[in-house]
């Protein structure tokens, strides 16, 4: 079968174009066999990088009809349309949110940078050595080995929508090791990254497209990762210790640290779940109180909102609770059961 690639070429500074090459090839044939086709026998100038031709390595990530996968692990016949009239081209290019060097060819250094912010190494610091090894149940392990497939080929990084509008947030891949560090028995430092997560910059930058779990050869789902950190940082004890006015029962105390001190981003995902689950929907002007009105500052930068919405007579002065908000109550109640998210 003859086949069109379209392939992005470009070398800094020229502007990049696409340029077509046709291939006589099979469906059977890998991504990665056409790419070296088309360098041995048409253009030598081709950059692509390639190493294991196995699914292993990683380095052979790139984007093949808009999604990012590995070239080795891609078959030609996947990538075609069997319900398209006409052949379609198999468009390739190089990985995004990295700066191109060449052609398919990215500079992985922002992605490594990222995995270093959570420092990706087991920690032992502070333990006890014991005379051997440390050892591990193999239960503990398995619950490892998710997370533990990772092959950092930069799959999920390239497709990361939160990454590609937050340049502070660290990826997907760097949270997915982090998970594998929280979760392992052996590391000292659960507390410590829990506490460093905790951020727009961690777990709470993540916008839940679910792109990470979908274009990851190896099934490491970073997005369940994600969770499972988000989990851990909301089921943290709370510090009883901390400042507590000595005119308020403990209780209320513990209540008043839980709300007030919980970062914006976990206070709207509280408040989310707590509206919906109580009316079906949610009632925007408690939502909008909740999330930022709760201090003078936050209450004044609801006031030109208000204004606009009164103007135009949008101002949502009375709640109507949803039709089904009995049956919404039930699903997230089940959900909670299960000890899953919703908060
Ligand atoms: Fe190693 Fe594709 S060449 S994963």
């Amino acid at each position: 079968m003859r086949v069109e690639f379209q392939i992005f070429r470009q070398l800094p500074p020229e502007p990049p174009r696409w340029q077509s090459f046709w291939l006589e090839t099979s469906p059977g044939a890998t991504i990665l066999d056409c790419l070296n086709q088309i360098k041995w026998e048409q253009d030598g100038s081709l950059a692509f990088r390639k190493n294991c031709r196995n699914t292993i390595c990683g380095s052979c990530a790139m984007r093949i009809n808009g999604r990012a996968a590995l070239a080795c692990g891609r078959h030609v016949g996947e990538e075609l349309d069997p319900r398209s009239p006409q052949p379609q081209p198999i468009r390739i290019g190089p990985l995004g949110n990295l700066p191109v060097l060449r052609d398919l060819v990215v500079d992985m250094q922002p992605f490594w940078n990222d995995l270093s912010r959570v420092d990706p190494f087991v920690s032992t610091a502070g333990r006890r050595i014991p005379e051997r090894e440390f050892l591990q149940l193999p239960a503990e392990r398995e619950h490892l080995n998710a997370a533990g497939g990772c092959i950092l080929c930069g799959a999920c990084y390239s497709d990361c929508n939160a990454k590609e509008v937050n340049p502070e947030f660290v990826g997907p891949h760097a949270l997915a090791r982090a998970n594998r560090l929280v979760q392992d028995s052996r590391d000292s430092q659960r507390e410590q990254r829990l506490q460093a997560l905790d951020s727009l910059a961690g777990v709470w930058g993540c916008t839940r497209c679910w792109n990470c779990n979908s274009v990851c050869p190896m099934g490491v789902a970073p997005l369940d990762q994600i969770t499972e950190l988000k989990q851990g940082i909301l089921s943290r004890p709370v510090d009883k210790t901390a400042a507590l006015p000595t005119d308020r029962s403990p209780s209320h105390a513990v209540r008043a640290i839980r709300t007030e001190s919980l970062p914006i981003a976990i206070r709207h995902r509280k408040t989310l779940v707590q509206l919906v689950r109580s009316g079906g929907w949610i009632d925007e002007r408690r939502f909008a109180l909740q999330v930022v009105g709760r201090d003078p500052k936050g209450l004044l930068s609801l006031v030109p909102l208000g204004l606009r919405l009164l103007a135009r007579g949008k101002f949502p002065f009375r709640f109507q609770p949803s039709a089904g908000a009995a049956t919404v109550r039930r699903l997230i109640d089940t959900v909670r059961q299960k000890g899953r998210d919703p908060l």
